[in-house]
C-alpha cells in the first residue's frame, strides 16, 4: 500500500483508463444501465482519481453527477477499476474511500452506484428501498446501492436518475 499513490485524473489518462475498463467490462460495457447514465456527460472532475504504482496507471474511480427526481445534491460512482495484475492489494477500497471523503468536501450528500453489496457494504452502501430510485435502464434491484454521505440526505428523495454537467 505504501508505493501506492492516488492523483486526479487529467487528460493524458484516458487511454489506459479506457483499457481497463475494457479489460474489465469487455464490449458489453456500452450496453449497461450505468454506462448509459453517464454517456455524454463529463465525470466531476474533483472527484475523478487515479491509483499509480511506480509511475503506472494501476486504477481508477469517476462520480457522475446525477439528479435524482428534482434533487442534484447525488453523483454515481462508476466506474472503479483495478488492473487485474494487482488486485486484492487494498487499492480498490482506497479509491473509493479517497473518493467518498472528496465528494463530501464537495457538498454531495449522496452517492449511487451499481455493484455487489459484500464489497461496497463496507464503505455504507445498502440497497435502494424498492422503486425509490429509477435508473433509466434495466437493473437488478439488489445490486442498486446508495450512500448517504450526508446523515438523512436520502429521506424524500425518489424518481429517475439522470446524469446532468456537474456545476463545481
Ligand atoms: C472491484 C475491483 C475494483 C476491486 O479492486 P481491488 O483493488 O482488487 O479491491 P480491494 O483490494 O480494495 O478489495 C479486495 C477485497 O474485495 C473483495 N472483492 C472484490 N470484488 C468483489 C466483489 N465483486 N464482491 C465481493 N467482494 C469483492 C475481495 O475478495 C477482497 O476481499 P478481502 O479484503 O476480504 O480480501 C476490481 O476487482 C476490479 O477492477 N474489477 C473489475 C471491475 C469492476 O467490477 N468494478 C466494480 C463495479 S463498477
Amino acid at each position: 500500500m505504501t508505493n501506492f499513490k492516488i492523483q486526479l485524473e487529467t487528460a493524458d489518462d484516458a487511454p489506459a483508463l479506457s483499457q481497463l475498463s475494457a479489460d474489465a467490462f469487455g464490449p458489453g460495457r456500452f450496453s449497461r444501465s450505468a454506462y448509459r447514465v453517464r454517456e455524454g456527460v463529463p465525470p466531476v472532475l474533483a472527484l475523478s482519481l487515479t491509483g499509480w504504482l511506480a509511475g503506472r496507471l494501476v486504477g481508477g474511480v469517476r462520480f457522475t453527477a446525477i439528479r435524482i427526481g428534482d434533487d442534484e445534491g447525488a453523483v454515481l460512482l462508476g466506474p472503479l477499476l483495478v488492473d487485474p495484475r494487482v488486485r486484492g492489494k487494498g487499492y480498490g477500497k482506497a479509491l473509493v474511500s479517497e473518493g467518498l471523503v472528496r465528494a463530501r468536501k464537495e457538498g454531495f450528500g449522496l452517492v449511487l452506484l451499481v455493484g455487489d453489496v459484500p464489497y461496497y457494504g463496507r464503505f455504507g452502501f445498502a440497497a435502494v428501498p424498492p422503486g425509490q430510485i429509477v435508473m433509466p435502464g434495466p437493473v437488478d434491484p439488489a445490486r442498486l446501492l446508495v450512500a448517504e454521505i450526508t446523515p438523512g440526505a436520502l429521506e424524500g428523495v425518489a424518481g429517475q436518475i439522470k446524469a446532468h454537467a456537474p456545476s463545481r
